[in-house]
């Protein structure tokens, strides 16, 4: 993605140092975080300096791989109980995202064959490149099937941030988006605010500003107005999981949108690279969903024009709050899951579990 005219992954490694964007602070300031080791790796997970499913994986993937890469001594025994703590500790940052397990289980069996530390360096570091190269090119095909859908003119409802940010590159929701503006098709875009964390206003906006895409920002609670209007032509989504029956979970909010897109007729698809899918919920209901801090939904923050920062309550001193973070779209919402191999319904999706 190009931040500022320059082209940046979301996440990455150098030099045994895991290196990242800094997500809460975009779009008033462009931070680079370090990460010295999988402790740090594991709370930039949690407070969501990084979020969205597929960065999650590829951020644990270069996690447990810096645990190999930096291990200090030669015993291999040590080394692989070492690899078993980053493993568990990165495994519970956070509970919904099937990347995150799949990214350290891509890197775990890289390793598993090793005979030597250094050669388990050597196959970690591989590994962790191999898992990001290839989310990248997940979501780059994602891209082009979901421009076939894309037509001109067309005006798309997205929730939360699927886009690169959310990825290691170009996105899920995101990705048929840029490549149809790539392929100069006139389109908009209606960026959910995405209360509480308001990813669509701070980072959807980000990277469609910084795209050049015509976009506007509205409330949670105008999408259903837009859509009775007909403004709007279909709605992209990610996914931080989807069940074996195709049921989604996504960003909470995402089956409220569901619900009103079928009732207006407009077409609801799902973009998700095949790391999102877990072979082991069958259906939604098995899904864990996280509960986040009751502080997301009372209190919210942000920048003042002169650049202060500012975290105002708004809510009242006493009240609580409920903040689940995720929600279930069953699948007789989804028009069709956007993978690299293709547009699919939920039948055809089975045969694509790995
Ligand atoms: O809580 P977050 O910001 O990690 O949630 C992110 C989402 O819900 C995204 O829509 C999902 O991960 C798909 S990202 C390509």
């Amino acid at each position: 993605m190009k931040i500022n005219g320059k082209d940046y992954r979301t996440v990455w490694i150098k030099d045994g140092i895991v290196k990242m964007i800094n997500q809460p602070l975009i779009p008033h300031k462009f931070e680079i975080v370090d990460l010295k080791n999988y402790i740090e790796v594991h709370d930039a997970i949690k407070t969501m300096i990084v979020r969205g499913a597929p960065a999650i994986g590829a951020t644990a993937a270069y996690g447990v791989a810096q645990a190999v890469i930096n291990f200090d001594g030669e015993d291999i025994s040590k080394l692989k109980g070492q690899i078993k703590k980053a493993s568990e500790k990165i495994s519970h940052a956070r509970p919904t995202a099937q990347d995150l397990f799949h990214g350290i289980k891509y890197v775990k069996s890289a390793v598993k064959s090793a005979n030597s530390v250094e050669d388990a360096r050597k196959k970690a570091k591989k590994a962790a490149k191999n898992y990001a190269d290839e989310s990248v090119l997940a979501c780059k095909k994602i891209g082009e099937f979901g421009n076939n859908i894309i037509k001109q003119n067309d005006k798309i409802l997205t929730h939360c941030n699927a886009g690169a940010l959310a990825t290691v590159d170009y996105g899920t929701a995101l990705a048929p988006i840029r490549i149809a503006h790539y392929n100069k098709k006139k389109i908009f875009v209606f960026a959910d605010e995405t209360r509480p964390r308001s990813q669509g206003s701070r980072i959807t906006a980000f990277e469609l500003g910084q795209e050049g895409i015509d976009h506007a920002v509205i409330a949670d609670n105008a999408a259903g107005y837009f859509m009775q209007k007909k403004e709007i032509d279909m709605v992209i989504v990610g996914a931080d999981r989807v069940a074996v029956n195709g049921d989604v979970a996504n960003k909470i909010g995402t089956y409220k949108l569901a619900v009103a897109a079928k009732e207006n007729k407009i077409p609801f698809y799902v973009a998700i690279p095949l790391s999102t899918i877990d072979p082991e919920s069958i259906n939604g209901k098995q899904i864990p969903i996280e509960e986040r801090s009751q502080e997301e939904v009372l209190y919210s923050y942000g920048w003042t024009d002169s650049g202060e920062f500012l975290r105002v309550r708004i809510a009242p001193e006493k009240s609580p709050s409920r903040n689940p973070a995720f929600d279930i779209t069953p699948k007789k919402f989804v028009s069709g899951y956007i993978t690299p191999e293709g547009i699919v319904n939920s039948e055809k999706l089975k045969y694509l579990i790995r």
